[in-house]
């Protein structure tokens, strides 16, 4: 007898079958939890291949139309878009341009999957001369400049057509600045996905190569999180909550599922995204392609680990290929 009463004296004797173990699952991956990210350029020097994360890479607008189709027909629900601009300026404004790339990316691919549900990140760094988030100052942020420049750019992608938008830079304040200036124009029905608890992560190094984002000077430890804090991303969550998000993320997923499953139990009933970032699948890519590694093995474990912790969906740059295998799956 178990003395616990936790469970079954013998929790082997419901492992030993692959149909009870089906049975007793907690945690399940879908193709409905997955979100593909997908890098736009209007650079033919940036089209094609990133070198450092194996299977991305970054597409002109017009070529999208039969990328939404296929994700669509696979079962993919959402997308979320990284702009890769030819040119910068100074300040960044052309994030808000109407026909830069990511603007007319969004209209690409309504026009071809009109199901397929848009979202695009908010942020300055792929924009600006200097990589930074948003104009900034010896100590932090410009608030001001930086929440005019953010709403203008998510007001321009939801002109595009964008059922959503996710403000990555971290800018306190940057929610309520959104979602006001979306409001104003009508674009209430849209969504605001909150990158609420982003850390100031070593393992976003292969996407800075990939966005062409990274500083030039100094790095973002001033405004992302320090990822020693734990406590600090429930007053994030809260926050962004309270500005306005209808759904909040955390960031990087696989070195913060203690930080999910705390954000899980202290916000139930919260729809709850991890981004399992280029770092995470860097590395499972590299110690694959040395042999030491089940690649796919080890991805479908590292997204369901993000879905046991808590999270509802999951941001993934294999989220294509992964639904090809769950097409397939008899596990
Ligand atoms: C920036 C942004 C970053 C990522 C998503 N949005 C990079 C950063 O903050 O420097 C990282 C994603 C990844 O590593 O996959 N706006």
């Amino acid at each position: 007898m178990n003395p616990t009463f936790l469970g079954p004296a013998r929790p082997g004797r419901a492992r030993a079958l692959v149909g009870l173990r089906r049975l007793v699952r907690e945690a399940t991956l879908d193709t409905g939890r997955l979100i593909q990210p997908l890098f736009i350029t209007d650079d033919p020097a940036a089209r094609g291949p990133v070198t450092s994360l194996p299977g991305v890479s970054r597409y002109f607008p017009a070529e999208l139309g039969s990328v939404a189709v296929d994700l669509v027909t696979l079962g993919v629900p959402a997308v979320l878009l990284f702009g890769v601009p030819a040119r910068r300026c100074p300040e960044g404004h052309s994030a808000a341009d109407p026909a830069g790339p990511v603007a007319r990316a969004v209209a690409e691919l309504k026009a071809a999957a009109p199901e397929l549900v848009v979202l695009t990140d908010v942020c300055l760094c792929a924009y600006r001369e200097d990589g930074h988030c948003g104009p900034h100052g010896p100590r932090g942020f410009a608030h001001g400049p930086t929440h005019d420049l953010l709403a203008a750019m998510a007001t321009s992608h939801a002109e595009a057509g964008a059922d959503g938008v996710a403000p990555s830079a971290m800018a306190d304040g940057q929610v309520a600045a959104i979602r006001q200036a979306l409001d104003a124009v009508g674009f209430d029905d849209r969504v605001v996905l909150g990158y609420s608890a982003k850390y100031a992560s070593a393992f976003y190094g292969p996407f800075r190569d990939a966005a062409r984002s990274a500083p030039s000077t100094g790095d973002r430890r001033g405004h992302q999180m320090d990822p020693t804090n734990g406590r600090e991303a429930l007053a994030e969550i809260a926050l962004d909550l309270a500005e306005g998000a209808d759904l909040v993320m955390v960031k990087p997923g696989g070195p913060c599922l203690d930080v999910v499953a705390r954000v899980r139990d202290a916000f139930p009933a919260v729809p709850l995204v991890a981004y399992q970032v280029s770092g995470e699948l860097a590395m499972i890519e590299a110690a694959a392609a040395r042999g030491w590694l089940d690649r796919r093995a080890a991805l479908l474990e590292s997204l369901v680990a993000l879905r046991r912790a808590g999270a509802d969906a999951v941001i993934t740059y294999a989220a294509r290929e992964v639904a090809t295998w769950l097409r397939e799956e008899t596990p």
